[in-house]
């Protein structure tokens, strides 16, 4: 992870893009933007990882951090799928900028769509959520990756980043997938994970 530090402003600067500060949404459905800490992201890429052919989806992508993040280190597709306009547009110029500095390779997009309306594509196979939305939404979500997938069968990994217990409880007792890894909060907290990795094996 040649120059990529833990540290949010210096990984910013070094990606060329601004992912910084928090915006609330007016929706109480649609939890607020705030971004994964670089610190975070960079413990969760030294377990999974990812080929150039792997599409990686961001529901809730924000300002677009992760899938920077992860086109930087993997070279790999990533979509950043948000529905707040303005969060969306800072996600934009932040492709614009990133281009400037590093080779985009038309890998990165970004579309202002609901998550849950999103039609998810045959090739997609990775799908990270940061506490977008409240669990219904987190549902209707994960059931469309589950048509896809009967429709057309792949191996799917799903990322969970701070989960909420409901996310979690969900996804284990109404679903097929399971836990491949996990990493957790800290040494004291060991209740709560700051991921939880999980597949359909
Ligand atoms: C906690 S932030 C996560 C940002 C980014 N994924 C990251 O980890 O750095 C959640 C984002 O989800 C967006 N969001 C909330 N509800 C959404 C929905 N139904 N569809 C798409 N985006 C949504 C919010 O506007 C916010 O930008």
């Amino acid at each position: 992870m040649e120059k990529l530090t833990k540290s949010d402003k210096k990984t910013d600067k070094f990606l060329n893009i601004k992912t910084t500060g928090t915006r609330n949404n007016k929706d109480k459905h649609h939890f607020r933007y705030e971004a994964t800490p670089y610190s975070d992201l960079y413990l969760l890429f030294q377990k999974v990882t990812l080929n150039e052919s792997d599409h990686f989806v961001d529901f809730g992508s924000g300002r677009g951090r992760v899938c920077f993040y992860v086109h930087h280190l993997f070279n790999c597709y990533t979509y950043g799928i948000e529905i707040n306009l303005s969060t969306y547009h800072e996600a934009l110029l932040n492709l614009e900028s990133y281009s400037v500095k590093h080779d985009s390779n038309d890998k990165i997009q970004f579309l202002m769509e609901y998550a849950e309306n999103y039609e998810i594509k045959e090739f997609q196979n990775v799908f990270f959520f940061f506490n977008p939305f409240t669990v219904q939404i987190f549902k209707k979500v994960i059931y469309n990756i589950i048509e896809s997938v009967n429709k057309h069968p792949r191996e799917i990994t799903i990322i969970l980043t701070y989960p909420i217990l409901d996310y979690v409880s969900f996804i284990l007792q109404e679903t097929d997938f399971v836990v491949v890894d996990y990493i957790e909060f800290n040494h004291i907290n060991k209740d709560r994970n700051k991921f939880i990795i999980l597949q359909n094996l």
